[in-house]
């Protein structure tokens, strides 16, 4: 995202994200005045946008929805030469929820790892508090991978994990692909996957080279 959608998407978090009594991350950044969360997106983003490397990257894309910026979908990976594995997190303001988007951009999010970088596997997570998001991952068709606690805003919390093998993704295109509705353009892979697979870039994604 550049400067001018992100100042949009920080407005857009400010206006809320969630229930107040609700806490779906880790790090609560939702939580504050709308200033100080609109500069806690901002701070996130301009300190991820360096993050872009064969070892590790954090990838964060805004979600346009008719033209309008709708929230954020990111893609993760430590040590991406080696394992080739992303992590997904997004969020969407209040106002864009529930009406698909989320499942959406996560389809999308999992064709832009594995069919333009040539990822092996994808993960996702969410407190099991968290239905939206426990829902968008088991319609996708995640792999459950159990559970575990994490320390939220001083507690421990349920915190369920998904996976998504290449393979798997491959025996999903057809429902993924109902989903969407329409065929999926790639645009713009090449200039960074020459970040994060400098070796590798002009050829077709790795996986098809094995
Ligand atoms: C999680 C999030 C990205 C999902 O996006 P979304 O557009 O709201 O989700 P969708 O409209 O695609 O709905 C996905 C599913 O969630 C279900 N769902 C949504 N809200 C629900 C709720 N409160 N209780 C139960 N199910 C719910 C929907 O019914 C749908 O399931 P279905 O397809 O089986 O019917 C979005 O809600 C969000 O940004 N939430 C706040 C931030 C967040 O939780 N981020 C993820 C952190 S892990």
């Amino acid at each position: 995202m550049d400067d001018g959608l992100l100042v949009e998407l920080a407005r857009l978090a400010a206006r809320g994200v969630h229930e107040p009594d609700a806490m779906p991350f880790e790090h609560p950044w939702t939580r504050g005045t709308p200033d100080e969360v609109a500069r806690s997106v901002l701070a996130y983003q301009w300190n991820t946008r360096p993050q872009v490397s064969p070892s590790r990257f954090a990838l964060e894309l805004a979600v346009v929805h008719d033209g309008i910026p709708v929230g954020v979908q990111g893609l993760v990976a430590d040590d991406w030469n080696i394992l080739r594995r992303v992590q997904t997190g997004s969020w969407l303001g209040r106002e864009h929820q529930g009406h698909g988007i989320g499942t959406r951009m996560r389809i999308l999010a999992l064709h832009l790892a594995f069919a333009g970088l040539g990822a092996r596997e994808a993960i996702s997570g969410a407190f099991t508090d968290n239905p939206a998001s426990n829902a968008v991952s088991r319609r996708v068709g995640y792999e459950p991978d159990g559970s575990f606690h994490v320390a939220r805003e001083g507690v421990a919390v349920l915190h369920s994990r998904y996976t998504m093998s290449r393979e798997r993704w491959e025996s999903l295109r057809d429902r993924h692909s109902e989903i969407l509705g329409s065929p999926v353009e790639l645009l713009g892979i090449e200039g960074f996957r020459r970040h994060i697979d400098p070796r590798d870039a002009p050829r077709a994604p790795h996986t098809r080279k094995q």
